[in-house]
């Protein structure tokens, strides 16, 4: 279950490799755009008002994230899985940012999201280049000690089987596939405030699925020792909790 209201606490940060991705998109109009892991969809709603002939839809599995995208106006809703999901009509714009990786393995989804784009479209998304960091690795290194591996097993869809390409590999899918690609990496130093600033930021993504696997009880003793370490792994300093966070972006144009 997606908390929306969790998930919106750092809206400006999250919100900023959406706008630094679609800055790079080419001067084109569009007839058709999708997001897909649209999630509340304000960002989608930028898209509509970009261009408003388009048809513009969002899709999600979430019903409480589209619960909260349908009270915004002229956008079309799906509820789907996108791994399955199959637009109508060739998208001029397929995006999707920072929603890809939730689908273990989803460099294998890439052609097949990419089957969807229409000639002279484009496909650009972002996802997380940041799995090897302090706050997945200390997830990942709690959830695997021996109190919480017997509740919580191996990982499904936890933060061990989230992971995501280099540019480059990014590049060398679509390529071949007739995409002409323009994919790079940004990590954002973000200052953050407050006490378990880190904390209430992974509370609304990575650990998320992890304390949904616990009864109430537990899911508080193990935020609390994951809060106690990442307190140590990134300390407050004078500009606030430093939080580096590496994010990999692609915008791929379909020139066959
Ligand atoms: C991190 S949120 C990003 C939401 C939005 N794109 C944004 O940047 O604010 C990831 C979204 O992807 C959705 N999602 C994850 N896996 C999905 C899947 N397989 N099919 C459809 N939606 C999915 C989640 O429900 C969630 O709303």
């Amino acid at each position: 279950m997606w908390n929306p209201d969790v998930y919106r606490q750092f809206q400006a940060e999250r919100d900023r490799p959406f706008f630094d991705l679609t800055a790079q998109l080419p001067d084109f109009q569009p007839a058709f755009v999708t997001d897909l892991g649209c999630g509340t969809a304000h960002q989608t709603a930028t898209l509509a008002e970009r261009w408003p002939e388009a048809q513009v839809t969002g899709v999600d599995s979430s019903a409480e994230m589209l619960a909260q995208a349908a009270k915004l106006r002229n956008l079309r809703l799906v509820q789907a899985d996108f791994s399955r999901w199959l637009p109508d009509t060739p998208q001029d714009l397929l995006l999707s940012n920072a929603a890809l990786q939730w689908v273990p393995g989803h460099p294998a989804l890439v052609p097949r999201l990419a089957a969807q784009v229409a000639p002279g479209g484009v496909f650009a998304f972002q996802v997380p280049g940041n799995f090897t960091a302090p706050s997945h690795l200390l997830l990942a290194e709690l959830r695997s000690e021996p109190r919480w591996s017997k509740l919580l097993g191996a990982p499904e869809r936890g933060p061990q089987s989230l992971s995501s390409l280099d540019p480059l590999e990014y590049a060398d899918l679509l390529t071949p596939l007739g995409f002409r690609v323009d994919a790079w990496e940004t990590t954002y130093l973000h200052l953050l405030h407050g006490p378990d600033a880190v904390l209430n930021w992974v509370r609304g993504t990575a650990l998320r699925p992890v304390l949904a696997r616990l009864s109430p009880g537990d899911a508080a003793e193990f935020e609390a020792e994951y809060g106690l370490r990442l307190r140590v792994a990134y300390p407050q300093g004078p500009s606030g909790t430093a939080f580096p966070f590496r994010r990999v972006f692609v915008v791929a144009r379909r020139t066959a």
